[in-house]
């Protein structure tokens, strides 16, 4: 069987890829520095497949440590890159970390690949990279806009590495995902998300404050050009999410696309307000989350929403866990973390 090398694999949405790639019968090999992520990721990857995968503490900018990686593991048929840094505010106060983590890991990867005939890249990229589209929901063909943030930059200039690279080199084959917003856990809860210190993003903030260790959750603004004034986004599944990569490795293996860089959306085509997801939270969980409204933050967009059409239509691949249980499953692996 093949041997998928998964960087940045005890991370949130690589932790649950691991799992549907091993589910799947894949072999895979994890490369991780953990600077965001725990190694008691393993154990809960391995209480659920059974399995524990084969785990590298390396850096992917460490170019000789990630030589033998490869060495070690020739049987490597392709490569899924989630390694990166992603939070967004601390790439306008830290841009330079973020071009030399962002950007060099992926060209110490390229570089590599080639010279150990790897071929095949899955990249996560990020539905950031439209700004905020005129056309909703987005289609892969809207045009991308102006980076934001340092870390919006790094996926638009990832996106034209890869392209530049398929361009010269015919034999690399490559997957762009833009994901949504990812959220939720496994239904076990053995995995899940977890954020280092103040959580950045919406949800676990929510399971944070319900669970009593944050005192209110923000809403960040209620005037924007919405229905409730709040901000829209597609939340996505992350075991759906996770889902998709091993169809993408699979396609890429299959060969079946007729172009060397391959781009879908990875959204649900719901857009869904912080409001509607906090109300829905506290329905689903029979929990009470403090709130008070506050001002906008600073480069929000204030509405985006995939058309999931191409993915599910050309992959096959459909998002189909709804927001209940997706909510259900967050406040599960919040619960678990308290447990331990
Ligand atoms: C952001 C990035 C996205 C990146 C992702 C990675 C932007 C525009 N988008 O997504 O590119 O891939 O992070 O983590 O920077 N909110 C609150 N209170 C909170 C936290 C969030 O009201 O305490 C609101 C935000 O204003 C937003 C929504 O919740 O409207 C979702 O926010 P978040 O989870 O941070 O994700 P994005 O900003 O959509």
């Amino acid at each position: 069987m093949s041997r998928v090398l998964v960087t940045g694999g005890t991370g949130y949405i690589g932790s649950h890829t691991v799992v549907e790639l091993q589910n799947a019968g894949f072999d895979v090999v994890i490369v991780d520095n953990l600077s965001n992520s725990n190694i008691d990721v393993l154990d809960g990857i391995e209480r659920i497949t059974g399995k524990r995968p084969p785990f590298e503490q390396t850096d992917c900018n460490d170019k000789e440590a990630m030589e033998s990686v490869f060495v070690r593991y020739p049987d490597i048929c392709a490569v899924i890159h989630f390694a990166a840094s992603k939070a967004v505010g601390e790439s306008v106060e830290q841009p330079l970390k973020y071009y030399r983590n962002n950007i060099g890991s992926l060209l110490t990867l390229l570089e590599l690949m080639k010279a150990h005939k790897v071929e095949n890249i899955v990249f996560s990229s990020s539905c950031t990279v439209y700004g905020q589209p005129d056309i909703l929901p987005v289609t892969e063909e809207a045009p991308i806009k102006p980076a934001l943030s340092p870390y919006g930059n790094t996926k638009q200039i990832n996106e034209e590495i890869i392209r530049d690279a398929a361009y010269a080199d015919k034999t690399l084959h490559a997957i762009l995902r833009r994901y949504f917003n990812p959220i939720g856990a496994h239904p076990t809860a053995y995995i899940g998300e977890l954020p280092n210190g103040v959580p950045q993003n919406l949800l676990p903030f929510i399971t944070q404050t319900a669970a009593g260790i944050r005192k209110e959750l923000k809403v960040f603004g209620n005037d924007y050009n919405t229905p409730d004034g709040s901000c829209i986004r597609d939340y996505i599944n992350v075991v759906d999410l996770a889902k998709a990569h091993v169809v993408a490795v699979k396609r890429m293996l299959d060969r079946k696309a007729d172009t060397q860089v391959e781009v879908f959306n990875l959204g649900t085509g719901r857009g869904l307000s912080v409001l509607e997801l906090l109300n829905t939270f506290m329905k689903v969980t029979g929990v009470n989350v403090p709130y008070q409204i506050t001002g906008r933050r600073e480069g929000d967009i204030e509405k985006v929403w995939a058309n999931p059409d191409k993915a599910n239509n050309v992959l096959g691949w459909k998002a189909v866990e709804t927001v209940e249980d997706t909510l259900a499953s967050a406040w599960k692996w919040q619960q678990h973390l308290m447990e331990k």
